[in-house]
């Protein structure tokens, strides 16, 4: 490890333990989340465990199940895993199976906000403050105190059904312009109360269900933050706030690490993939009636980035030289090259999505010195397969859910 106070660095190896707060992982990289698209009934499956297990046997330090709604209406569409007593059972299959081939495995838990499709979880929207959504193509609620006091003890809650589960790990989803994003930003908290305004006042809530968190999960399990650094969008949040936000976050000392992030799966949905934009494949998971439009709005809704290896790097440096706080890199990470010169830089884990998608043995091969680069190759297809058990469309695989549709709107574009 490095000392950062002293200044003094040696790189740490990409394959050798490495300690994330109170947990050791066999190796520096962690399976970032896809929604796995395999829990059509809220709970856990046996093709969900299938899908952990194939990334746990392929080499990763961690794997992270993707998105975990910590109330009914924080699901983003009908189908996420809610973090209720009855899923419990499945949750304590996969993390067995997880452990079972070396990894530890992490929850991603989160409230979706005005990221959630209403019309598929039969809740209005909920955000900072009452908007109309493109996404649910209806107008979302305004949370009160009351619903900030309830969601902040549902997710103190679901982090310690998970860590009772056997998860190593909790990532709490500050992302995307989900719920506690969605405060975090100028653009979206329009509130005049002691939960707007400021950036101080706009961290407020999800600086609570971080310390809410921490105290439910104890020191036995380790606990990550996914954090914009820019929402991509005009007027969010952007660096001259997310690295002042990020330091708040370090001295409430009760994070084990940020995992780095941008862009927004309201209004930006590309920015945190880059690449091309799967825009037809998109319409086609839409009822008949909703394509021609969404084709139409597309380009404005969802414009396409170039996609460049490790493409949120020149943002995270920000973070890296502001705080001492362990730092997982993610985005666009492809080569092993990339993976060690990011531990050289100080980062301390990578965190990857695509690549694993494509060859969840990629590590393992990696590790062998097989050190090709990863075969995906940024279509993102995978995007729309969200929604009938997400997988690379390069990879033979089984349509799990049948020909699903979204109900209205474009629902969360898989973040
Ligand atoms: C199909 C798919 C589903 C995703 N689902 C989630 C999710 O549930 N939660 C989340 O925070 N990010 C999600 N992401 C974003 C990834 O975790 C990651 O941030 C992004 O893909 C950039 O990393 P990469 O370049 O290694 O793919 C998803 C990405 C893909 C491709
Ligand atoms: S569909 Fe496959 S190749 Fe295309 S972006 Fe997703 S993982 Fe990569």
């Amino acid at each position: 490890m490095h000392d950062r106070a002293s200044g003094s660095r040696t790189v740490p190896a990409v394959f050798a333990p490495a300690a994330l707060g109170p947990v050791t992982l066999r190796n520096r990289i962690i399976k970032s989340a896809t929604f796995e698209g395999r829990t059509r009934y809220r709970v856990v499956t046996d093709e969900l465990i299938e899908f952990h297990r194939r990334v746990a046997a392929g080499g990763v330090g961690m794997s992270t199940v993707a998105y975990c709604a910590v109330s009914p209406e924080g699901s983003t569409d009908g189908h996420t895993i809610v973090l209720t007593p009855e899923a419990a059972p499945g949750l304590r299959r996969l993390t067995d199976a997880i452990h079972e081939h070396g990894a530890l495995a992490s929850a991603q838990i989160g409230h979706a906000g005005p990221v959630a499709n209403a019309a598929a979880t039969g809740h209005p929207a909920l955000a900072p403050t009452r908007f109309f959504s493109p996404l649910a193509m209806r107008w979302t609620r305004a949370a009160t105190e009351d619903d900030i006091a309830r969601v902040t003890r549902a997710f103190a809650d679901g982090a310690r059904l998970v860590a009772g589960c056997g998860f190593d790990a909790v990532e709490v989803h500050l992302g995307h312009n989900y719920l506690l994003s969605a405060f975090l930003s100028p653009k979206l908290n329009r509130r005049d109360d002691r939960y707007g305004g400021s950036l101080e006042r706009r961290a407020a809530f999800p600086r609570e269900v971080l310390a809410a968190v921490r105290e439910a999960v104890g020191d036995r399990v380790a606990v990550l933050a996914k954090l914009n650094m820019a929402d991509g969008v005009r007027g969010g949040l952007w660096l001259d706030e997310s690295v002042p936000l990020a330091q708040l976050l370090e001295s409430d000392g009760v994070l084990d690490a940020l995992v780095l992030t941008g862009g927004s799966s309201l209004a930006n949905p590309m920015y945190l993939f880059r690449g091309e934009a799967p825009v037809a494949e998109m319409a086609a998971t839409m009822p008949r009636a909703t394509r021609a439009a969404f084709r139409l709005v597309a380009p404005r809704m969802m414009p396409a980035y170039p996609f460049e290896e490790a493409f949120f790097l020149p943002y995270a440096r920000q973070f890296r030289e502001a705080l001492s706080l362990p730092l997982v890199l993610l985005g666009g990470i492809t080569r092993l090259a990339t993976i060690e010169a990011a531990l050289a830089e100080g980062f301390d884990f990578v965190a990857m999505a695509r690549a694993l998608l494509r060859e969840p043995d990629l590590v393992a091969r990696m590790e062998r010195g097989e050190a090709a680069p990863s075969r995906c190759v940024h279509c993102n297809k995978c995007m729309p397969t969200i929604y009938r058990g997400t997988r690379c469309v390069l990879v033979e695989g089984p349509d799990l859910a049948g020909s699903r549709t979204v109900p209205v709107g474009v629902s969360a574009l898989g973040s």
